[in-house]
Order: structure tokens, then C-alpha cells, then sequence
């Protein structure tokens, strides 16, 4: 019997998603560069639906027509190795896919150089970690447009299923569309991360809150609007015991943030669009800072910090999880003015709200006001940004103040909250009149000639600045 699909590279995420394919009754071909791995897999994992192979001659002629390969190997080079390594055994129609977390612009090159050759190519972003790919991840598959009928029932079936039913995975667009979904879904996982941290940090050294309190307050959160995967698992964590010693294991744990780079490419692709992306860039600088952990002790020890007093009201804890909850918007609204921004650049027509809704289930950062994007998507497709919707502007108008609080307490503290200042100031910067650009432009004007525009009438103008100023 021939397979209706391959999964090339058995890494976990490989292995998981075959599994995943296999148990959905399509019949999957698993394939490796070394053996070694593939024999593993298929000794410890029997399945009637997977057939190994050990070539890729044979693989392809094992496979059923168009046959669709799924890649899931380290992003980079292996990638290109694994096209090439194919290419040959390939005839009109066929399919590939990457499921890697792959640069937008490689996948944009590699679908320009496989489409040339005449097949098809789709980059996929598969997000849900082991777990997801086992069970159901949310898939963004980008790629030929015409050619997602032929992969559309295997990925919707392997996918994770929202609370109505509906699969985490729809087409998202032409070449590096699903890629760059992917990333920038990862730039909102870096925000959403290190906002669930800084309210951490604010409630056991602002508040003095314990670790177990600290995992009942999630726990509370996450029956909310705030519910949610991250949510829920900070909960689990707080309360894990150390095996190896004392107390819970989240405070042995080296204070210092690892990363892979998707987050920082958000950060540098909303450089390159002119979108603020602020919340998502503390993130990641929140980590590059972590990372100075001999420095960072050596700093804290030599007295160089003065702090001042913070009173602590009744409403602390419930501030917390409102300026957590509209710092979230904030980061997705920078993620949503992303998305629209570069679907404008690169002609890809997202569809704001379908992502929105393939974000509800099997992803990282699935939550529940995932529903209220959805929603305020449909209710206005070309929305301008997240925080005028009229749910998500309401929460805002009540929510913002608790913000302002939690961050003027915190820097008081000198405790550091970057990414929820970053969210207040986004919220200040959208909506307020007069941001000084005024005098930005005054400046421009005065040591380069480059002129600035008037509120009272049409045109461009230079000044003749008067240089009192002798430099
Ligand atoms: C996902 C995750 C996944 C991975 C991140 C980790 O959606 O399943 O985003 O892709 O966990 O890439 O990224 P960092 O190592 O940069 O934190």
C-alpha cells in the first residue's frame, strides 16, 4: 500500500506530527537523512499506517500522487538539503512542505526556486511543541495557492480543533506567507511571556507574595479572561517541588532567558515595516538582558540601584491581572498591525480574523479573548488596530489605570517591567494628539534642511533657524 504522505527528519516535532498523520488514518512514509533515527522510531512506535524508508528513491516511489512531502528538519541549510535531495525524484504536482520554523524570506526563496522547477511548495508553521504536534498543533500553511486542496484534508485533520469545532489550520497566503505568521506568532509568544514574568516579578517582590499564593493567583487568572495555555502552565510551575532540594524549582532555576532568534526576527521584520513592535522588542531585550546574569549580580550587589517606598493597597493583585490583560491586547494589537502591514507589502491578503481564530487551540499562545479578536475581526475585516474595536477599546478605557499604577509602582520598586511600560506607552502614543514630533521635525529642519510641514497650511517649509547656539 502506498503512502499518501511523507514526514522527512524524525526529531521529535517529525515523529510527533507522522504519529499524528498516522492516527488520522493517512498512510505516512517516514524518512531520515541517517537511519539511525528512523529505525528508532518505527521499532518504538509499530503503527500499520507508517512505512519506513531509508532512501529517498524509494520513498518517492513509494508514495502516492502528487505526493506530498512534509519537512520537519532544523531550520537553515538542512532544509535546502533536503529540497535538493528531492527535486530529482519529483514530477508536476508534487508537493513540499516545511514545517520548520523557517525565515519568511528563505521560504519566499525556496517557493520562488521550487516553483520555477516546476512543483509546488508550501511553508508551514507548526505550533503546539511536542505536545501539539502529537495531539494537534494549529498549522499556517503558506504556499500555491491551488495546490492547498491536496494538503488541506491531511493538515485540517492533524490539526487541534477549536471550541466550535474549527481546525487550527486554514490557508494563509502565497509564498512566506505561513512562515511569517509563524514568526511574528512568536514574537507574540516572547511578549506574552515576559508580561506573565513581569507580573511574577511584581507580585512576589513587589507584593511579597509566596510561590504557592503566586500559583493560586494563575490559577484564578486562568478561570478568566485571561485564561490561557501560558497562563495555565505558570500556574503548574509555582507549584512544582524541587527534586533535588528545598522548596519549589522555579526559584533554582538560573535566572537567564535562552532564545532561538523567531522572536527577534519579529522584531527586526517590524523594523523593516515601520510598525511598532515595542512590547515584542522588550521581550527579547528582557532576554538579552537576563543573559547578563554575572553582571547583573555584580550590579545589584554594588548598591548602584536606590529604590523608593510602594504602598501596597487592597487592589494590588487585581491591578496586576488588569494591566496584564491590557498589556496583552497592546502585544497582540502590535502583532495584528504586523500582520496588516506586511500583507499590504507583500500582496498576501491575510486574512486577520482566520488567523485570530487558528491561534484559539493547539498553539503556544492560545487564550481565550482569542474568541473577542476573532470576533472583532469579523465584525470589521479591515480594522485598523486591535484597540479601536469597540470590546477591546472598552477594556482599555477600564483597564489602562491599572496599568499606569503597576508600572509607576514597579519603577518606584526598581523592578523591571519593560514590557508592560512599552504597553502603556503604545497605548499613550496611539492616542494622544501631540507626541513632540514637532520638535523632531524642528530639528531635522535645523541641522539638515530637511524640512517639516504645517498644521495651518499646505507645503513643505524650511526655516531659517536663528543660531544663538554656538557649537
Ligand atoms: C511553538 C513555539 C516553538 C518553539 C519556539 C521557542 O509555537 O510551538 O514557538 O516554535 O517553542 O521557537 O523559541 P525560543 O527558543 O526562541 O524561545
Amino acid at each position: 500500500m502506498k503512502s499518501n504522505i511523507a514526514v522527512i527528519g524524525m526529531g521529535v516535532m517529525g515523529s510527533c506530527l507522522a504519529l499524528n498523520m498516522a492516527n488520522h488514518n493517512f498512510k505516512v512514509a517516514v524518512y531520515n537523512y541517517t537511519p539511525d533515527l528512523t529505525e528508532a522510531f518505527v521499532k518504538n512506535h509499530p503503527h500499520d499506517n507508517i512505512t519506513a524508508f531509508y532512501d529517498v528513491k524509494s520513498l518517492a516511489e513509494g508514495m502516492t500522487r502528487p505526493r506530498k512531502f512534509f519537512i520537519m528538519v532544523t531550520a537553515g541549510k538542512a532544509v535546502d538539503s533536503v529540497i535538493e535531495s528531492l527535486l530529482p525524484y519529483l514530477d508536476k504536482e508534487d508537493i513540499i512542505m516545511d514545517g520548520g520554523n523557517s525565515f519568511f524570506k528563505d521560504t519566499q526563496r525556496r517557493y520562488e526556486y521550487v516553483t520555477s522547477k516546476g512543483f509546488k511548495y508550501f511553508g508551514v508553521g507548526v505550533s503546539g511543541g511536542e505536545e501539539g504536534a502529537l495531539n494537534g498543533p494549529a498549522l499556517m500553511p503558506g504556499g500555491n495557492k491551488e495546490s492547498y486542496k491536496e494538503i488541506k484534508e491531511v493538515l485540517e485533520a492533524i490539526s487541534a480543533k477549536a471550541e466550535d469545532g474549527k481546525p487550527c489550520c486554514t490557508y494563509i497566503g502565497e509564498n512566506g506567507a505561513g512562515h511569517y505568521v509563524k514568526m511574528v506568532h512568536n514574537g507574540i509568544e516572547y511578549a506574552d511571556m515576559q508580561l506573565i514574568a513581569e507580573a511574577y516579578l511584581l507580585l512576589k517582590h513587589v507584593g511579597g507574595y509566596e510561590n504557592s499564593q503566586i500559583a493560586d493567583i494563575f490559577n484564578e487568572w486562568n478561570q478568566g479572561e485571561l485564561n490561557s495555555f501560558l497562563i495555565g502552565i505558570t500556574a503548574d510551575i509555582f507549584k512544582e517541588k524541587d527534586d533535588l532540594g528545598e522548596g519549589e524549582l522555579v526559584d533554582k532555576i538560573l535566572d537567564s532567558a535562552g532564545q532561538k532568534g523567531t522572536g527577534r526576527w519579529t522584531s527586526l521584520a517590524a523594523l523593516e515595516q515601520g510598525v511598532n513592535t515595542s512590547i515584542m522588542t522588550s521581550a527579547c531585550n528582557a532576554r538579552n538582558i537576563s543573559s547578563f546574569y554575572e553582571k547583573r549580580q555584580q550590579l545589584a550587589a554594588s548598591g548602584l540601584k536606590k529604590v523608593l517606598p510602594v504602598e501596597i493597597d487592597a487592589d494590588f493583585v487585581e491591578d496586576v491581572r488588569r494591566s496584564l490583560y491590557t498589556a496583552k491586547i497592546a502585544a497582540y494589537a502590535q502583532g495584528l498591525a504586523l500582520y496588516k502591514s506586511a500583507s499590504e507589502t507583500y500582496d498576501w491578503h491575510l486574512n486577520l480574523g482566520d488567523i485570530a481564530s487558528i491561534f484559539r487551540a493547539g498553539c503556544i499562545i492560545q487564550a481565550r479573548f482569542l474568541n473577542n479578536i476573532t470576533n472583532a475581526y469579523q465584525q470589521e475585516p479591515n480594522l485598523d488596530n486591535l484597540i479601536e474595536n469597540e470590546f477591546f477599546a472598552e477594556k482599555v478605557k477600564n483597564n489602562q489605570q491599572c496599568l499606569r499604577k503597576i508600572v509607576a509602582k514597579a519603577i518606584l520598586a526598581g523592578v523591571p517591567v519593560p514590557a508592560f511600560a512599552n504597553a502603556i506607552s503604545y497605548i499613550d502614543g496611539l492616542s494622544t494628539k501631540v507626541v513632540g514630533a514637532n520638535l523632531i521635525q524642528a530639528q531635522r529642519d535645523y541641522f539638515g534642511a530637511h524640512t517639516y510641514k504645517r498644521i495651518d497650511r499646505e507645503g513643505s517649509f524650511h526655516h531659517q533657524w536663528q543660531k544663538h547656539f554656538d557649537r
